[in-house]
């Protein structure tokens, strides 16, 4: 494992290995307070965050390294210089780059050029910190989690991806609901089919909200994405029967709601849910520190 670009290029061995490392950390943070010494870090985010910014810096700090925040007020990647000259120069003060960024090209670019790890923390494509966050999260939860039956329900997106190639190669049952339209990129599905099929998972899609069956756990996520410009009112009207109430909850037996964040209440789920019993909304959110530490403590750390 060079980089962390998607959850997919991780074998079920690599990814079992890294939640269980995650719980580990999480357990006994003081034995890997220095599993970063001396090393530094550059996180770049061409787009806002709240979660993916402060668990990097705080959990980098924890692990005993240096994080260096880049925003794009000082020269945006691409447009000040290239970002193969990002990669390159930044390769040769830093250990490890974490981006965020709009194309999932330009993370890719940052790993062919640079010569130090690259960890993905959110592209239009793929979300696999949040994933495997997720994943820790429903482990936490359930012994077995290729036992557990997740359902995503809204706009098939880049954290839509990462779930998938999280169950596939966990060998979990995946429902995937979305209004005609907003499946799920084609390719990301087939290769999710295909890594379910080998793992004894199994990967559902469908439009048809009634059929969706009994569930452990319900995620969803904000109906826009950053850098989406769809118009919102043509949104909440095709999106509206598939907002998260508790109807939907009790109908599918669900226990648990989850949401990677930030929630738009009353929108994609109703307030209720979101901040109801079940909802480990803010589990997931410090699990995105304990899942990330053990990706850089596995890529890094000495
Ligand atoms: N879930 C998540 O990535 O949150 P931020 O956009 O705040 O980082
Ligand atoms: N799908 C969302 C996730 C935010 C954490 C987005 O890309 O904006």
């Amino acid at each position: 494992m060079n980089h962390l670009l998607s959850i997919k290029d991780l074998s079920q061995k690599q990814l079992q290995e890294l939640l269980t490392l995650a719980k580990q950390i999480k357990a006994n943070p003081a034995e890997y307070s220095n599993a970063l010494a001396g090393k530094s870090i550059a996180t770049i985010f061409e787009k806002p965050s709240l979660r993916t910014r402060v668990s990097f810096d705080v959990g980098i700090n924890k692990l005993g390294g240096h994080a260096i925040y880049l925003d794009q007020q000082n020269g945006a990647m691409g447009k000040r210089e290239p970002v193969k000259d990002f990669a390159t120069n930044l390769s040769c003060w830093v250990d490890g780059i974490v981006a965020r960024t709009f194309a999932h090209s330009t993370i890719e670019e940052l790993a062919e050029h640079g010569s130090v790890p690259v960890i993905n923390a959110l592209s239009d494509m793929y979300h696999p910190c949040q994933g495997l966050a997720d994943f820790l999260t429903l482990s936490e939860q359930f012994d077995d989690v290729s036992k557990v039956k997740l359902a995503y329900i809204g706009d098939g997106n880049n954290v839509t991806h990462s779930l998938m190639y999280g169950a596939a190669l966990l060998g979990a049952k995946m429902t995937v609901v979305c209004p005609q339209g907003h499946f799920p990129d084609g390719q990301v599905v087939v290769e999710a089919q295909e890594i379910a099929a080998k793992h004894g998972g199994e990967l559902v899609l469908t439009s048809d909200i009634s059929a969706l069956g009994e569930q452990d756990a319900i995620y969803t996520d904000t109906w826009i994405s950053m850098g989406d410009n769809a118009d919102m009112a043509e949104i909440e009207a095709k999106f509206k029967p598939y907002q998260i109430n508790a109807e939907l909850m009790s109908k599918a037996g669900a226990s648990y709601f989850m949401h990677c964040l930030p929630a738009y209440r009353e929108v994609e789920a109703t307030a209720e849910v979101v901040d109801g019993e079940g909802s480990l909304i803010l589990q997931q959110a410090e699990n995105r520190m304990h899942a990330q530490n053990a990706v850089l403590v596995t890529l890094l750390g000495q």
